[in-house]
């Protein structure tokens, strides 16, 4: 038996001797004396008798442990031609030193925080500065527009809103301050000030409950870290649902810090002392676990860029990075691959750096095509490891546990599940299907730690959202099967969630807007297939009838509020307007026929459909023959 399958077995043989071992690598202000509690299903909660602090964990311990002069954050900056480093010293002081800004402003155990901010380290500064003192932090994509902002608002209720002047997009500034302004001007919840990162690309007109940041830091008095429940809240990170409503995915402390703290020598294969780089953002899962706090959970070094893969200004940057920090283990999405094989099709970037140091790729947030495997992992003759997980588990599901024992590699699988994860592959009545055909993909009950303990606010719709159509197991979303070798292979999601760009959608949410255009009288917005971004939206418009205006005017006039209203990482370009949309008797929009139509598959049509015409006339539409 490999090492693999011992560690697999003995994490679902015995998971509260497994995780307690793992939690003995986390200094606790109170030990946890068990793992996990089942007293009450299908609530289950981790280590729920320890106390601990996340903050100290990732900063504190290890300037005690003589790591303080070591590099713990590098930001990387070539859109505003900035590289700063932070010792674990130096951050555990700019982090204890918000933590009494926060603190100086009222902010304490279980108040929240959010946070809406570019990829600079005052991210990560004021999320640390959370975990410092209790708060729960909810950070919001700078990408989103000022109402999905104000949804969040509204749902998290914080305190304080951390926020920055501007952000840098490629060559453009966009202006942070003025989207804040509206998003406050839009939720019913007020929050009381808003501290304000000024940076020199633009000018933030300051209200006169905004504080700046620098000013605010200059008067702070550090604090200390204090203990919380392991069970208490460290984050609120709001995700695409199916509905307009995004759901917040609640994540505990000390759950959270136990499973991240495992995978960083075992999945990611990076020990303290080595250096990681996470190409995402903060404000998406993948930023929270892998560029904040696993690596430096671990002691590691993380580094944080402020750029794209391609353009800023080319598609060598990404090479440049791990060359210069030394990295080790690199994780980005595999559209940022898609963009650099666009651009550099033979890498020929890759001659100008020296990437000796590098040992693994690692992929995750869409299906990685078997095409963009192939082509990363030629370019760079190392282990490319697909992974698969989601924002609500918080770390990966399903990949190849390169840290304990690199397994064979399938193209287009992450491979097999991580130790505490029981996944399969169900029917629609639950009953686990065999190998090779594709099914829902579930996970039983209990989670490993780490993975939500609910949703904010909101214990009903977690247990309807995921946990009521197969009692005892938690529905992921995702489609697929496993195979003969129990490798799993995740064909995509089941449900209106949509991967743009690695970025998590609702499709839910853009029919929403467009719905309330006056000359729309149904909608339907679908995720096709696209050769760079994975998927991109495309909407299908009913009008109202005797409506007569001009149809491009109307149809730029949706684009445009999509983009207003859910934010330009929406990326809704296409919209169409058609004389109607299939419908079942029932008069449910057929969007999965539509959907496989657009892909150029040509699946059998249900038997529910309603007139069959309507599908015929709209194939043209959707094949864009
Ligand atoms: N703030 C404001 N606007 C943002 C934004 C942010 N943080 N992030 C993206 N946008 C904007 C983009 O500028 C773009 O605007 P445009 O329509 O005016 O051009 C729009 O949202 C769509 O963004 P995106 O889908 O990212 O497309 P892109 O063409 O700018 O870049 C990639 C394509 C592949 C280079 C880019 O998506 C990428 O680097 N992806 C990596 C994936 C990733 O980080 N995923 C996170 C999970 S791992
Ligand atoms: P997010 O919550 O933003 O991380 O998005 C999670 C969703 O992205 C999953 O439910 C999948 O649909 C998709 N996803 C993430 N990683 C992979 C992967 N390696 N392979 C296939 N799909 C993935």
């Amino acid at each position: 038996m490999g090492e693999y399958e011992k560690i697999f077995r003995a994490s679902v043989e015995d998971p509260e001797a497994f995780w307690l071992r793992a939690a003995d690598a986390i200094d606790w202000y109170v030990s946890p004396t068990t793992a996990i509690d089942s007293s009450n299903p299908p609530f289950y909660r981790w280590f729920s008798d320890g106390e601990l602090n996340v903050a100290h964990n990732a900063l504190d311990r290890h300037v005690d442990a003589g790591r303080g002069d070591q590099a713990a954050l590098i930001y990387d900056s070539p859109v505003t031609g900035t590289k700063r480093t932070y010792t674990y010293r130096q951050l555990r002081d700019e982090v204890a030193t918000f933590a009494g800004v926060l603190h100086g402003l009222g902010v304490g155990k279980g108040d929240r925080v959010v946070i809406y901010m570019p990829m600079v380290p005052e991210a990560a500064i004021a999320m640390l500065a959370c975990a410092r003192i209790g708060a729960v932090h909810s950070v919001v994509f700078g990408g989103f527009a000022p109402k999905e902002l104000a949804i969040r608002i509204d749902d998290a209720a914080p305190s304080v809103i951390v926020s920055a002047s501007c952000g840098i997009e490629g060559k453009r500034i966009i202006e942070y301050k003025p989207l804040l302004d509206k998003a406050i001007e839009l939720s019913e919840h007020k929050p009381g000030k808003r501290v304000i990162l000024a940076r020199p690309q633009a000018e933030a007109a300051m209200g006169e409950d905004d504080i700046d940041w620098a000013e605010a830091m200059a008067a702070a008095t550090p604090v200390d870290p204090v203990p919380v429940k392991s069970t208490d809240p460290l984050y609120v990170l709001y995700t695409s649902g199916t509905t307009g409503k995004p759901k917040g995915v609640v994540r505990d402390n000390g759950g959270y810090a136990v499973a991240l703290n495992w995978t960083m020598p075992n999945v990611y294969a990076v020990g303290a002392g080595e250096a990681m780089f996470t190409a995402s953002d903060v404000g998406w899962v993948v930023g929270h676990s892998y560029i904040v706090y696993g690596p430096l959970l671990a002691g590691a070094t993380t580094v944080l860029y402020e750029g794209k893969p391609v353009g800023t200004p080319d598609a060598g940057q990404f090479w440049r990075v791990i060359a210069e920090h030394g990295i080790k283990s690199m994780f980005t999405a595999p559209t940022a691959f898609r963009a650099i094989k666009k651009e550099d099709p033979k890498g020929e970037h890759l001659a100008d750096y020296n990437l000796s140091k590098l040992e693994y790729l690692y992929l995750a947030g869409e299906r990685l095509d078997p095409e963009t495997y192939r082509w990363a992992s030629d370019l760079l003759s190392i282990p490319v490891i697909d992974h698969w997980w989601q924002t609500e588990t918080g770390w990966p599901i399903v990949a190849n546990p390169a840290g304990i024992e690199l397994l064979p590699i399938k193209p287009g699988s992450p491979t097999k599940p991580l130790p505490g994860w029981d996944v399969q592959v169900v029917d629609a009545d639950g009953r686990p299907v065999e190998a090779g055909t594709d099914g829902a993909i579930v996970v039983k009950l209990p989670m490993p730690p780490g993975s939500l303990p609910t949703l904010w606010n909101d214990d009903e719709r977690f247990v309807e959202s995921y946990l009521s159509a197969f009692p005892g197991r938690y529905l992921t979303g995702d489609g697929g099967h496993l195979d003969a070798d129990g490798y799993l292979f995740v064909m995509g999601r089941t449900d209106d969630v949509i991967n743009v760009a690695g970025h998590r959608l609702s499709t839910g949410t853009m029919e929403e807007v467009l719905a309330t255009h006056p000359a729309v009288a149904e909608c339907a917005v679908i995720g096709v297939a696209d050769k760079l971004k994975g998927q991109i939206p495309r909407g299908f418009v009913v009008l109202k009838a005797g409506v007569d205006a001009d149809e491009e005017a109307i149809t730029a006039e949706l684009v445009q509020m999509v983009r207003d209203q859910v934010g330009a990482v929406a990326a809704l370009r296409d919209v169409a307007i058609v004389a109607a949309l299939p419908k079942t008797r029932s008069g449910k929009i057929l969007r999965k026929t539509m959907r496989s139509i657009a892909d150029g598959r040509e699946e059998p049509v249900p038997s529910t459909i309603d007139d069959a015409s309507v599908l015929d006339s709209l194939r043209p539409v959707l094949r864009r023959s």
